[in-house]
């Protein structure tokens, strides 16, 4: 329920869109809306970006480049590259880190300030539909909000599993793994999915000794099976360890260290730990912000929305990881246009034929639209191209050949269906992917629009090609 704050003074302010939330969602929405004229404020608890800009997407991916740099200067020897006494100072990496957090969450506010939109730090909470109180934190004194729409862009939280609460020390959540002082010497990761590879596989390049623990028997489950296989092959390069089909039942502390015990296909193991990262998913963050009150529906936790982001309340909107699956920033910021646009009274709908997904893994896998079985699912009869990478110029160059890209086109009409890259620079490669996909393109399309030499995306023009028989450098069968 929503009590009400004890204040010593209350403020009234009339605005015509309150965002709750700066994420990639709320700020973006706080921008576009500025831009469409309306008077608007984002309200955000903690700082400006949300999850992806402060404890998320940014600080993992300056973590996996930098790991990504140590490797490749402890590897070069194929190359005649010998680094001697290489090593890396952890603490300012981690300041080197934070510096690029710093950067991009000002970067916010002064995009916010500029495109006419107010910034508020607090918390903000649906006192009605037309209502939303502001409590700044430390403060005694409370805003109400009188405004004609509101955006719920609350993002989500890690889920916690109930036999190994996140106590910040031993047992952490992304946020504590991506802030550890020092690589731990023994990492265990409960669940192996987006998270928990993104980040074991930076520790394990950093020396750490990374045991995963996954429930089902693959790692980054709903991915491409063939992309997951040559990841899992680096993970065993790297030395990282793999229980599938295991469950953490519980720790215990002994001697100055963690002891895990894992239910596994063997019977229970014990496995000693000096750091626990638990992620197992995470949960829409649509308590305690007055939903209830404001009679907004919520299906399964998260809000539901139509193709507007409109709620069950029609001036209420909500974008972003607590409107649904798939928690990816990128979906949040283009819904929040979406609502922006629907608010400003303009056409728009959530009507992506692709949303674009990329797993940071060495090597990372990139993918857009259906893999081939889903689209065989789907009543599709599908053609497959798959074109290695180790046949690619470019790639054998950068001394990176690990992974493919792959086509999966209709049989009957070539259309793209979906597109899968694993590889090294696979998530930059893969908006060519969506975009083909948004037009309609078909397979011919792509392998026939004139791709640069030596670049990866070669890689994705020679699998449409493959997948009617016509590849170039590869052998069709
Ligand atoms: P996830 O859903 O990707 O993976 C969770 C894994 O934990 C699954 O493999 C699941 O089978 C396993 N699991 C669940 N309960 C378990 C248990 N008790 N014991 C062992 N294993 C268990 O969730 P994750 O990694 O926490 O990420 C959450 C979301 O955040 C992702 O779904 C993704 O949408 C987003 N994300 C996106 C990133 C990107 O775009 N690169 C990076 C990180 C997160």
């Amino acid at each position: 329920m929503n009590a009400r704050t004890p204040s010593v003074s209350t403020d009234i302010a009339r605005v015509e869109v309150v965002v709750i939330g700066a994420g990639p969602g709320g700020y973006v929405a706080g921008i576009r809306l500025g831009q469409l004229q309306k008077k608007v404020v984002v309200i955000e608890k903690a700082a400006p970006g949300g999850v992806c800009l402060n404890v998320g997407c940014i600080p993992s991916k300056a973590l996996i480049n930098a790991a990504k740099l140590y490797e490749k200067a402890a590897h070069g020897a194929d190359m005649g590259i010998r680094a001697g006494g290489l090593t890396v100072d952890f603490a300012q990496l981690q300041k080197w880190k934070d510096g690029v957090v710093a950067k991009l969450t000002g970067g916010v506010r002064q995009l916010l300030r500029a495109n006419g939109c107010e910034y508020r730090q607090g918390t903000a909470t649906l006192l009605s539909p037309r209502t939303v109180q502001l409590v700044e934190a430390g403060s005694q004194k409370e805003v109400l909000f009188e405004t004609e729409h509101v955006v719920i862009a609350t993002g989500a939280r890690p889920v916690q599993i109930p036999n190994l609460p996140f106590d910040d020390q031993r047992v952490v959540d992304s946020t504590g793994a991506l802030a550890f002082a020092e690589p731990p010497k023994r990492l265990v990761v409960v669940g192996a999915g987006y998270i928990g590879m993104e980040i074991g596989t930076l520790y394990a390049k950093f020396g750490s000794q990374v045991t995963f623990v996954e429930a089902l028997p693959t790692i980054l489950p709903g991915s491409d099976a063939e992309c997951v296989q040559v990841v899992a092959r680096k993970a065993k390069k790297l030395g990282m360890e793999i229980l599938l089909g295991a469950k953490a039942k519980g720790m215990v502390e002994k001697g100055g260290e963690a002891v895990l015990t894992v239910e596994s296909k063997d019977g229970d193991v014990q496995i000693p730990a000096d750091k626990v990262l638990v992620a197992v998913g995470r949960r829409p963050n649509s308590e305690n912000i007055g939903l209830e009150i404001a009679g907004v529906k919520t299906a399964g936790g998260f809000v539901a929305v139509d193709r507007q982001m409109r709620t069950s309340v029609p001036n209420i909107f909500a974008i972003g990881d607590v409107a649904g699956q798939p928690m990816l920033a990128h979906k949040a910021s283009k819904e929040a246009e979406v609502a922006a646009e629907a608010i400003a009274d303009r056409p728009a709908a959530m009507d992506a034929v692709a949303i674009p997904a990329v797993v940071f893994t060495d090597p990372e896998i990139a993918s857009a639209g259906l893999c081939a079985e889903e689209a065989e699912k789907s009543g599709h009869e599908v053609k497959v191209g798959k074109f290695p990478l180790s046949a690619l110029g470019r790639a054998i160059a950068n001394l990176d050949t690990d992974g493919f890209a792959k086509v999966v086109m209709d049989a009957d009409g070539g259309q793209v269906l979906g597109v899968h890259i694993v590889g090294g620079g696979a998530g930059d490669l893969i908006s060519e992917a969506a975009l083909g996909m948004e037009m309609g393109a078909s397979a011919a399309d792509i392998g026939m629009t004139v791709h640069p030499h030596p670049t990866l995306s070669e890689a994705i023009m020679e699998a449409a090609k493959a997948a009617q028989g016509e590849a170039i450098h590869i052998v069709n069968r």
